[in-house]
């Protein structure tokens, strides 16, 4: 290929006669078939409504001629499909103008180096609906980029560096639905520019740099219509009264990872289609009025300390990692409808509930000051509870007043923990599947509670368990009766504690390890014993297969002063094969040791004999000092010369 193209080369610039050129040419021209050199198929269109004849060219071929584009043929396609073609990594830095076809649908140039291109390159495709230029070199666009595509619903432009958009740039676009401008640098909200997308739905602003959120004083129509507006990661620091339209058309608004401090009372009444509102990691301290319309509210990581006033209809409230210290005012809101609630990561000492939340299935009270199970975690004021998070509180004593139905369980990190007392999870009983038969269990995680060292035997009395993760606990040891261990059918996770190896805990050799080696073996890798010393470290798992109760074995029965086990290293003929293997390995050790002396010892003889020999000859030769340098070592050759002189 490249030498045809040199070959052209060489002929437009030596050759005179034009028909040669021209021949030439034409061959080079009707080479370059896309589907000889990228992956052609046809395959459903992305929403399923129609086959496309797809063509994939991606840096794994060897296209480097297609360049700029301009060359390349496309596909016969017998069958009239539409044409999806994607030049992806290609390095390409200049567009060319692509040749006619009216079948193309969607193109798209992603992660290229494109910063340059042909004036109206699209002209002869003139059906394109998406078009693609994310990952690429573009620092400004022309109107001239968009001639005759006047149908275009998608454009891409995220992942470049475009530092503003001019007012015509997109004057023929008035059918795009979805415009995405993520992660360039623009400064301002290109209010001017996006003018005549009059059915602009999906807009996506985040990840530029953007100052101010002022869109109301435009007559531009694409703020009355868009419906999901993302402005995530910009610089923007206040929401006001003039910030949206009136009465607009945002459903989902995305504000997270700004600056905001400031939000005016009535800012997002304008907002009266309003359902989620993205608010996470800012720094807004006061509240505002909320749009009566609004479902999702994610208010994450800001400095709120008392709590917005949520319409009837909100069914999703993200507050966490505030600065809360009391729970809501039950006389103010109406909760009938939330689902989901998450107060974690800020200071609240009592959680205190008395009206039902009768849709409620995911609660997250995490890393609060709680210090005890709050007395309205039940089943009749939260009948529809399914997953249940108190981890990283400081709470000492765990125990469930009352009866409440769970699937998930969550008490992660709960270092005030010690023992967990009898009767603690009595009261908690699994959520089963009301359409299918389940069993009733719930998972429990408790893992990571740096000083919990006892689980007290009735501690699950009456109640059933799917899943047990106790790892990186200060646990040494377990009761077998603690709860059926036969029945966890999602395993039992004991990794990361200091294990007390000993004939106590025999049966997690018999009953739980061969469980967890059929189901759940990556539940074996850090079940190690944390003592006696000499097991210190060694994997439980060791002992798979036994046939002899290994933890209960003669030399481990050896017990020490105060009953408690040691292990004497043992001599005796009926030692466990640990040691007549350390045995093996030791004496194998000590022979190959010996054999490498007697080697070293016959190697250094022969050395110093030959040393000697030397000595006498450079004596008699009395040679300067660099032929003593010279003959030192492997000169075995020169030395030999030396001795016949
Ligand atoms: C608000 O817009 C809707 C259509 O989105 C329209 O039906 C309604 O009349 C408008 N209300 C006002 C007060 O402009
Ligand atoms: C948030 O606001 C507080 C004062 O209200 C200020 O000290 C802090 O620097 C602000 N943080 C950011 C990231 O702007
Ligand atoms: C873990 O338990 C041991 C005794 O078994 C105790 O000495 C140690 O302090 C405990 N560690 C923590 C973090 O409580
Ligand atoms: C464990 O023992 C059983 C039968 O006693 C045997 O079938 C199986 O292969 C053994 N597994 C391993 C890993 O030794």
């Amino acid at each position: 290929m490249r030498a045809i193209i040199l070959l052209t080369f060489y002929f437009l610039t030596c050759n005179v006669s034009g028909q040669d050129v021209d021949s030439v040419t034409e061959d080079v021209q009707r080479l370059i078939k896309l589907c000889s050199y990228c992956t052609c198929s046809e395959i459903p269109d992305i929403d399923g409504t129609h086959l496309v004849l797809n063509i994939l060219c991606s840096e794994l071929d060897r296209i480097e001629n297609v360049a700029d584009l301009d060359k390349i043929q496309w596909p016969e396609n017998l069958n009239g499909l539409k044409i999806a073609a994607t030049f992806e990594g290609l390095g390409i830095v200049t567009l060319g103008k692509l040749p006619p076809n009216p079948q193309v649908e969607t193109l798209r140039f992603s992660n290229n180096a494109i910063k340059t291109y042909w004036p109206d390159p699209f002209s002869d495709v003139p059906n394109l609906k998406r078009l693609s230029f994310t990952q690429n070199e573009l620092m400004e666009i022309t109107p001239d980029l968009f001639t005759k595509i006047d149908g275009l619903e998608e454009l891409d432009l995220s992942y470049n560096k475009l530092t503003e958009l001019n007012p015509l740039d997109f004057k023929s676009l008035q059918h795009v639905k979805r415009l995405n401008l993520q992660s360039n640098l623009l400064k301002k909200i290109p209010i001017e520019a996006l003018e005549p997308m009059a059915v602009l739905e999906d807009l996506d602003l985040s990840k530029n740099a953007i100052n101010d959120l002022l869109l109301r004083n435009t007559e531009s129509e694409p703020f009355k219509v868009v419906k999901r507006l993302s402005l995530n990661g910009n610089r923007i620091r206040s929401v006001t009264k003039e910030s949206f339209p009136p009465n607009n058309s945002i459903e989902l608004l995305d504000l997270s990872n700004n600056v905001i401090e400031i939000v005016e009372e009535g800012a997002f009444l304008t907002c009266v289609n309003l359902r989620e509102l993205n608010l996470a990691q800012n720094n807004i301290t006061f509240n505002f009025a909320l749009p009566s319309t609004l479902q999702i509210a994610i208010f994450r990581i800001n400095t709120l300390y008392h709590w917005p006033t949520f319409p009837s209809g909100i069914t999703y409230i993200d507050l966490s990692y505030n600065r809360l210290s009391d729970i809501y005012n039950e006389n103010q809101v109406d909760f009938d409808n939330l689902e989901i609630l998450n107060i974690g990561g800020n200071q609240i000492k009592d959680i205190n509930i008395e009206k039902k939340l009768p849709k409620l299935f995911s609660l997250d009270i995490s890393f609060n000051l709680i210090e005890e199970i709050p007395k309205c975690l039940n089943s009749q004021i939260l009948p529809k509870l399914e997953e249940l998070r108190l981890d990283g509180n400081p709470i000492e004593d765990v125990y469930f007043k009352n009866i409440l139905a769970l699937k998930n369980l969550y008490m992660n990190d709960m270092h005030k923990l010690i023992t967990v007392k009898d009767k603690a999870f009595s009261n908690v009983i699994g959520r089963g599947d009301e359409t299918t038969n389940e069993r009733n269990c719930f998972f429990l995680y408790m893992s990571n509670c740096g000083s919990l060292s006892e689980i007290e035997e009735g501690a699950f009395d009456a109640t059933s368990l799917c899943m047990i993760d106790i790892s990186k606990n200060n646990l040494t040891q377990l009761s077998q009766n603690l709860l059926d261990w036969s029945s966890l059918t999602e395993g039992a996770n004991l990794q990361y504690n200091p294990w007390h190896c000993s004939c106590q805990l025999q049966w997690v050799l018999d009953e739980v390890l061969p469980v967890l080696y059929k189901t759940n073996s990556r539940l074996l890798t850090e079940l190690r014993c944390g003592s006696p010393r000499a097991y210190e470290g060694l994997r439980l798992v060791h002992w798979y297969n036994w046939t002899e109760q290994a933890m209960c074995s003669e030399m481990m029965r050896r017990s020490g002063p105060g009953g408690t086990y040691v292990l004497e290293p043992s001599t005796d003929s009926d030692s466990t094969s640990r040691v007549s293997s350390l045995t093996l390995i030791l004496s194998v050790c000590i022979i190959i040791a010996l054999l490498i002396a007697i080697a070293l010892s016959v190697y250094l003889i022969k050395n110093r004999r030959r040393h000697r020999v030397r000595q006498a000859a450079l004596k008699r030769k009395r040679q300067s000092a660099s032929d003593v340098k010279n003959t030192n070592g492997t000169h075995g050759d020169q030395f030999a010369a030396l001795n016949k002189t």
